[in-house]
């Protein structure tokens, strides 16, 4: 029979993937609201109250073992030894019990919404992208959610196609996003800050790469946030941008996105996300690449080179109509 092989490479792996959500930016171990501070409470519970118990329950065996092995063969077990072993099962089961009671009652504050929220935000699974509604202000964005710090927001999860499942670690634990269903969560982000969430459930091809980011605005950069938001974009200014705006309906942008405002006719598709405020974003892809001038137009020339399997095809446009179409899009702000 082949040895083990030494453990150093399994106990390496079992730490890293232990040790992955301790650092980077979508972090388990850092809640920045509620319910994320409920479950992480419930996950240290769990550790401490399996961990120790086993190095206990495994000290004992090995010492009964031990005893065992120097009697002489043939005599008979001590009772004492029994009775160890029945103190320690009926430990057991306890333990199990009063975890399976915290667990009930994390789950429990975990869902308690904190607070009445006085905002409401829809979010839609699409493969592989998140939309993003504003219903009481006419706001259609996609991949970025800004809420207020410090206050609660009412989340609508639901799917157009497959079942998604949001989960944004630092705010709450996942929630399921089905077709057919809409499901509440209400989180609260207690600081500024920007976190990253990610679909958690495998829902094709692109699955590893969408995520999204929620922004945590102070009150007055919300609310300007907010503001803008709702106006719709200058038309472009200048030649160049002009042209884009053309090149952009020329090339069937339109047929998938909507730009709202600038067009008489109206850019309408809903395929893929709203642009009219793409200049405001800071990812494209769903928070795949960040958005400047060379990724959008090295994104738009071949998406499927950064996301495989993406639905938007690549476009083979000239140098000229690529200049121009990004100067448009710059201008969607
Ligand atoms: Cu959407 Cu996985």
């Amino acid at each position: 029979m082949r040895p083990w092989p030494w453990p150093w490479p399994w106990i390496g792996a079992c730490a890293g993937a232990a040790l992955c959500a301790c650092g980077g930016p979508q972090r388990a171990l850092s809640p920045a609201g509620p319910g994320a501070a409920a479950l992480l409470d419930l996950a240290t519970l769990f550790v401490v109250a399996t961990v120790l118990p086993a190095a206990v329950v495994i000290g004992i065996i090995a010492y009964l073992l031990l005893r065992r092995a120097a009697s002489p063969p043939g005599q008979p077990g001590r009772q004492e030894d029994a009775i160890i072993l029945w103190i320690g099962g009926g430990l057991t089961a306890a333990l199990i019990l009063a975890l399976l009671l915290s667990s009930l009652r994390a789950g429990t504050r975990a869902s308690a919404p904190p607070g009445e929220a006085a905002l409401t935000v829809e979010v839609i699974g699409h493969q592989f992208w998140w939309e993003v509604r504003y219903p009481d202000h006419s706001i259609v964005t996609a991949n970025e959610i800004h809420v207020p710090a410090g206050a609660p927001v009412h989340l609508r999860l639901s799917s157009a196609d497959v079942i998604h499942s949001f989960w944004v670690p630092e705010l709450h634990g996942k929630v399921d996003m089905i077709p057919g269903r809409v499901h509440h969560l209400v989180v609260r982000a207690d600081r500024p800050g920007a976190y990253r969430g990610q679909c958690a459930e495998f829902c094709g091809i692109q699955h590893a790469l969408m995520a999204l980011w929620v922004i945590a605005d102070e009150g007055d950069a919300f609310a300007s946030w907010l503001g803008a938001m709702q106006r719709q974009p200058e038309p472009p200014a200048g030649d160049l941008a002009r042209r884009g705006q053309q090149v952009f309906m020329q090339a069937h942008c339109h047929t998938c996105h909507a730009v709202r405002g600038s067009f008489p006719e109206g850019a309408t598709g809903a395929v893929g996300p709203d642009l009219t405020h793409l200049a405001r974003r800071r990812m494209i892809g769903a928070a795949t690449l960040p958005l400047n001038r060379d990724v959008l137009r090295r994104w738009i020339h071949d998406p499927d080179r950064y996301k495989p399997g993406i639905r938007m095809p690549a476009s083979p446009l000239s140098e000229a109509d690529m200049d121009a179409l990004i100067a448009y899009l710059e201008t969607l702000r």
